[in-house]
């Protein structure tokens, strides 16, 4: 092989899907030793185009070639034997299972017994060579998001995998989780690997990528070298207009207390603590923000508030009437919205229309319900309506929601969680995955919210926009509030010493 010929040479590919042409003669070029970043709105296609390279599904039309030999990839099997291999978004592991049995899933066993302890060597080898810390022996449900993302790296390295693709990694990742994974990934490329990597976060693409290809509306824009362009460049190519990062926050008066949570203490999935102690209240017409890195009880807090998780202490107190341990139905009679962490778990029923996905809460009342039957015409009305004010990419509002985008599924639950027209919303990363304009309209439409009176819990990593949209900023460790800081005047060091434990700084609610 000459060193011209690229890794991976992908011509005019095509893909059709009922209402959507989701990639339109697609080109892209991918050398050994490079991380090349796919961008692009969401729906723009990066997800279909790679699931082609990874034998998942097949183009309509054009042609793939590897190390300069044409390809036909009918399944993952035959990518994976060329050297193709790739992470989806939503991991595919056997939870009871340990770390060294997933890895080797699926692979011939080599004579009649496997030597795991051989097995357990090799995986540690991989470990130390690209720094993905992981126990072999650990079980996957043991394990946290980040360290589940290297089971999967290290089981694409297990099957010889030198052309790796990223869908969005850094999405669960901590900021530290994301620097580790960097280093990986840059490790492997300086070995000559290919490393294909998507992202929505630009400073992202910047730092990792040595090249970067644009999609839009299925089509490739450009691909530029990352050392010759911009953030706003690439803004603008996504996008096709000026991109303006700009956030309006009007002062607003907080008026009587939304929700109360006192004392609370909670259990994770594990049976370990994931609240001790929390306090804390919200006025009307306020976001408060709950900064902290992923795994400190974010998660454990919005599901008590919701009612999905019970408490063993403390009480949740919403508008004065006391839900603790209430069923989720008693507080959305409360006027609650919640956009839940797992979107296709929690959030959606994935085989559902975007129409019965967007009413799953409100088809009881009027308009959309006249006595006992549904009025579809009026369904159909209120659908169209939000497909349009979320700009929700869909073929059909019968489309099954399972079908769109990730970013596109998100928009689905937030337009049905915010027309809802809620007292107090529960937003759990509600930006994650979306792209650049959408992460704008979010924050703007949670704005909007505060300034129309609701209260609103809002659990970020992004400490950015977590500063940006909030009014005060309480700060989680272990389960624990370490504070609670005014956004206007937080100190971004200030808020790192509390998500590393520190407490006492800042003024804790009462
Ligand atoms: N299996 C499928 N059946 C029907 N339509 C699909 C299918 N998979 C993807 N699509 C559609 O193809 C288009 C491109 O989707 P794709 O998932 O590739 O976008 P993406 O660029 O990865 O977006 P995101 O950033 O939101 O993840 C979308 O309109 C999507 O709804
Ligand atoms: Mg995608």
């Amino acid at each position: 092989m000459s060193t011209d010929t690229p890794l991976v040479r992908m011509r005019g590919i095509t893909k059709r899907f009922p209402g959507v042409l989701a990639n339109d003669r697609v080109d892209l070029e991918v050398q050994a030793g490079q991380v090349h970043a796919l961008l692009g709105e969401n729906g723009a296609g990066k997800t279909t185009l790679m699931n082609i390279l990874s034998g998942l599904y097949r183009a309509d039309e054009g042609e793939i070639y590897i190390r300069g030999q044409r390809a036909d990839l009918q399944s993952p099997r035959d990518a994976i034997d060329l050297g193709i291999g790739m992470v989806h978004q939503h991991f595919m592991l056997v939870e009871p299972q340990s770390v060294a049995e997933n890895v080797i899933l699926g692979l011939k066993a080599p004579g009649f017994f496997l030597d795991m302890a051989r097995i357990e060597r090799k995986i540690a080898e991989f470990s130390r060579q690209y720094g993905l810390q992981v126990d072999p022996r650990a079980r996957i449900w043991q394990l946290s998001v980040g360290e589940q993302q290297r089971v999967e790296i290290l089981k694409m390295l297990y099957r010889g995998v030198d052309i790796l693709i990223m869908d969005e990694p850094t999405a669960v990742l901590t900021p530290l989780e994301v620097e580790e994974l960097f280093v990986t990934l840059r490790r492997m490329a300086d070995e000559g690997k290919a490393v294909i990597f998507i992202s929505h976060k630009l400073g992202e693409v910047m730092a990792i990528s040595d090249q970067i290809t644009v999609l839009r509306g299925g089509r490739v824009v450009a691909t530029v070298d990352t050392d010759q362009t911009t953030k706003e460049e690439l803004a603008r190519m996504m996008v096709g207009r000026e991109v303006l990062f700009r956030m309006e926050k009007a002062p607003v008066e907080p008026g009587e207390v939304v929700l109360e949570v006192r004392n609370l203490r909670s259990l994770n999935d594990k049976g370990l603590p994931a609240l001790r102690d929390v306090s804390f209240a919200i006025r009307q017409g306020e976001i408060l923000g709950i900064a902290g890195v992923a795994g400190n009880g974010q998660r454990e807090l919005a599901e008590v508030v919701t009612g999905l998780r019970k408490t063993a202490d403390g009480c949740v107190l919403i508008a004065d009437c006391d839900l603790t341990n209430r069923s989720p139905h008693r507080v959305i009679r409360e006027q609650v919205s919640h956009v839940p962490e797992d979107r296709l778990g929690m959030g959606l029923i994935p085989n559902l229309a975007v129409s019965d996905n967007v009413i799953l809460k409100s088809y009881r009342d009027p308009p959309l319900a006249r006595g006992l039957f549904l009025d579809r015409l009026a369904i159909t009305r209120f659908a169209a309506r939000l497909i349009e004010a979320f700009s929700i990419l869909t073929p059909s509002q019968e489309t099954p929601v399972k079908l769109l985008s990730g970013g596109n599924l998100q928009r689905t639950i937030l337009a049905r969680e915010i027309s809802a027209g809620p007292r107090l919303m529960v937003a759990v990363h509600p930006t994650r995955g979306l792209d650049i304009g959408a992460t704008e309209s979010v924050c703007n439409l949670l704005l909007k919210q505060r300034e129309e009176g609701a209260a609103i819990l809002l659990i970020s990593e992004d400490l950015d926009e977590l500063l940006s949209v909030s009014d005060r900023i309480a700060v989680m460790y272990e389960g624990e509030i370490m504070g609670i800081v005014d956004a206007e005047e937080a100190d971004i060091e200030e808020i790192g010493l509390m998500m590393a434990g520190t407490k006492g700084l800042g003024t804790r609610d009462k």
